[in-house]
């Protein structure tokens, strides 16, 4: 018996998935098992081979998972081309699974708070590294989806590799509350503790009052005078690296 082709697999999912636009995506989502259940390529042959080229470890599961279809029809199944015509649908994972494991204790990698960010590509980006750095979790305040399409676009698949959830600053994870803003203690001298929540303003109006009083410590990124402040997906970077180093 053979199951519901995959177009029509694809159509009656979509509204209530997560777009997995390209290859990269796909193959970081199965990397972090993500559960995919309808892929499609253009040319299944050069997905495969750009797999055993680049990916070799999840070569078997794209060849099980991939369905060839023509262009048109694959234009027809996701907002804009990628260039490798690759495109999954991934199933959102559970919020309760995030919230227990945002909440489990002892925390060995800090959660990253983003307060009211705006720029959806800049959510994307702190995404990624905090799955490059294995962060716990991105937690975001205020009205962005960070499950959003162009989110999860410029995430590059990466939301597998983490928890990533929107919570009001009262539901924040336990944890010290490690604010960063231009005007606090220069983090050259801070230890970030593993259990650390570490909090980054919006890219228009910095950290919310709510926020600024949850925070134990405002930690300054070094900037010399003139420069008023640093890209948010930029200051993430640096505060998670600043941790990955141990010491103060
Ligand atoms: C683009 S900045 C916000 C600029 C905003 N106009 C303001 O008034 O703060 C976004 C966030 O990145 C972090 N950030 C940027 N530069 C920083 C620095 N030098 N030290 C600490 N945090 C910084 C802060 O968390 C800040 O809220």
């Amino acid at each position: 018996m053979t199951g519901p082709d995959p177009v029509s697999l694809w159509r009656r999912l979509a509204d209530a998935s997560v777009l997995l636009d390209g290859f990269h995506a796909l193959k970081h989502a199965v990397r972090f098992g993500a559960d995919v259940p309808v892929a499609v390529a253009v040319d299944r042959g050069a997905a495969l081979a750009l797999a055993e080229e680049l990916a070799p470890d999840v070569r078997d599961t794209l060849d099980a998972l991939l369905t060839q279809v023509p262009e048109s029809v694959y234009a027809s199944l996701v907002p804009r081309p990628h260039p490798t015509a690759v495109a999954a649908l991934a199933v959102r994972p559970s919020r309760v699974a995030h919230l227990e494991r945002l909440a489990h204790t002892p925390r060995t990698a800090p959660v990253v708070v983003l307060d009211h960010p705006r720029n959806l590509g800049n959510a994307g980006a702190v995404i990624r590294l905090a799955a490059g750095f294995g962060a716990t979790g991105v937690v975001t305040t205020g009205t962005l989806d960070p499950w959003h399409p162009t989110v999860v676009r410029a995430g590059a698949g990466l939301h597998f590799a983490t928890a990533v959830e929107r919570l009001t600053v009262a539901e924040l994870p336990a944890g010290p509350v490690f604010a960063l803003d231009p005007e606090g203690d220069d983090i050259r001298g801070v230890k970030l503790p593993d259990d650390a929540v570490l909090a980054f303003g919006s890219e228009r109006s910095g950290l919310s009052p709510e926020l600024r009083a949850r925070a134990g410590r405002l930690v300054a990124l070094p900037m010399r005078p003139q420069v008023s402040s640093y890209n948010l997906a930029t200051s993430v970077a640096m505060t998670l690296y600043h941790w990955s180093l141990g010491g103060s």
